[in-house]
């Protein structure tokens, strides 16, 4: 999937003179639930029904794009006082190009990111009833919705409005995204760097609940914790 055509439709010309005449440039777009109950009144119930459909096929595609929304959110969340961006931009679903290697592509998501079939296919139908209207990046937030929604029966309103970025470098996802081996305080900090607060990064981490990782994130701490032939004694013995 490449982001080549440009969703003008959402920009109005007053809201990009205000943005050019403020002396406080704010890059943050303003957000409503309902976004598209005019544009294209069955968007979220299109992303709604693919998000069924991959599920149904197979049901580990819903913990990935939860995490899909995340890993688009993280990289280029920047806060300064006067210019300020989301994040959640669309930039993880970039392809890489000749000249540049795209988040997508960054160890942190590759091979490990899945679902992409899913966004593809909310895209390829929301097109065809309402062209260069929605935004890759309400689509991600549409589609973890449903997912938790899917999975845990826990639904919430999303507000949209987002635009796609232009900007996905493999480099700024290596540098943003925690590991698995930070400890509680650097991840307090990590999401702190974030505006994220210490409540914040436990709730989001609760995403856990569902999905699958890789035996590499933590079998260190299961058999050969710091050499000393046994489990991480700070985990559960019933866990390990
Ligand atoms: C707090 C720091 C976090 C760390 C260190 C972390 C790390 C990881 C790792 C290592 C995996 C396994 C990837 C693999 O091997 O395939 C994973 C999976 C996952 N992460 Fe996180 N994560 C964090 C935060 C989050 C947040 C904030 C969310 C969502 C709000 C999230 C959602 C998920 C989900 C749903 C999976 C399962 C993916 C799947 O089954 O395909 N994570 N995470
Ligand atoms: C479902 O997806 C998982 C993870 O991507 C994969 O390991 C598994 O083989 C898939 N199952 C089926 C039935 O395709
Ligand atoms: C790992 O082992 C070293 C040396 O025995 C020790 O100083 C250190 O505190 C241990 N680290 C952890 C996290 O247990």
């Amino acid at each position: 999937m490449n982001l080549k055509t440009p969703l003008y439709s959402s920009i109005s010309f007053l809201e990009l003179f205000w943005a050019l005449s403020c002396p406080s440039v704010q890059v943050e777009a303003q957000l409503n639930v309902g976004f598209y109950s005019k544009s294209c009144p069955s968007a979220e119930q299109i992303v709604k029904e693919e998000v069924m459909k991959g599920f149904m096929s197979n049901n580990s595609i819903a913990p990935g794009l939860v995490r899909m929304h995340f890993h688009d959110c993280f990289v280029r969340l920047i806060f300064f006082s006067l210019l300020s961006f989301q994040g959640c931009d669309g930039s993880v679903l970039i392809d890489s190009t000749s000249s540049n290697i795209a988040e997508k592509d960054s160890v942190v998501n590759n091979p490990s990111l899945q679902g992409f079939n899913v966004i593809d296919n909310a895209k390829t139908r929301l097109e065809s009833q309402c062209a260069g209207v929605v935004s890759y990046a309400d689509i991600l937030a549409f589609v973890a919705r449903d997912n938790i929604e899917t999975t845990r029966r826990l639904a919430y309103d999303v507000p949209a409005g987002r635009r796609n970025g232009w900007v996905s470098l493999a480099s700024e996802a290596l540098q943003d995204f925690p590991t698995p081996t930070l400890n509680f305080d650097q991840h307090t900090q990590n999401f702190a760097n974030k505006g994220l607060t210490q409540e914040e990064m436990v709730t989001l981490s609760e995403s856990h609940k569902i999905g699958q990782s890789h035996c590499t994130s933590f079998n260190r701490r299961l058999y050969n914790f710091n050499g000393t032939n046994g489990p991480d004694p700070t985990l559960d013995p019933n866990m390990t």
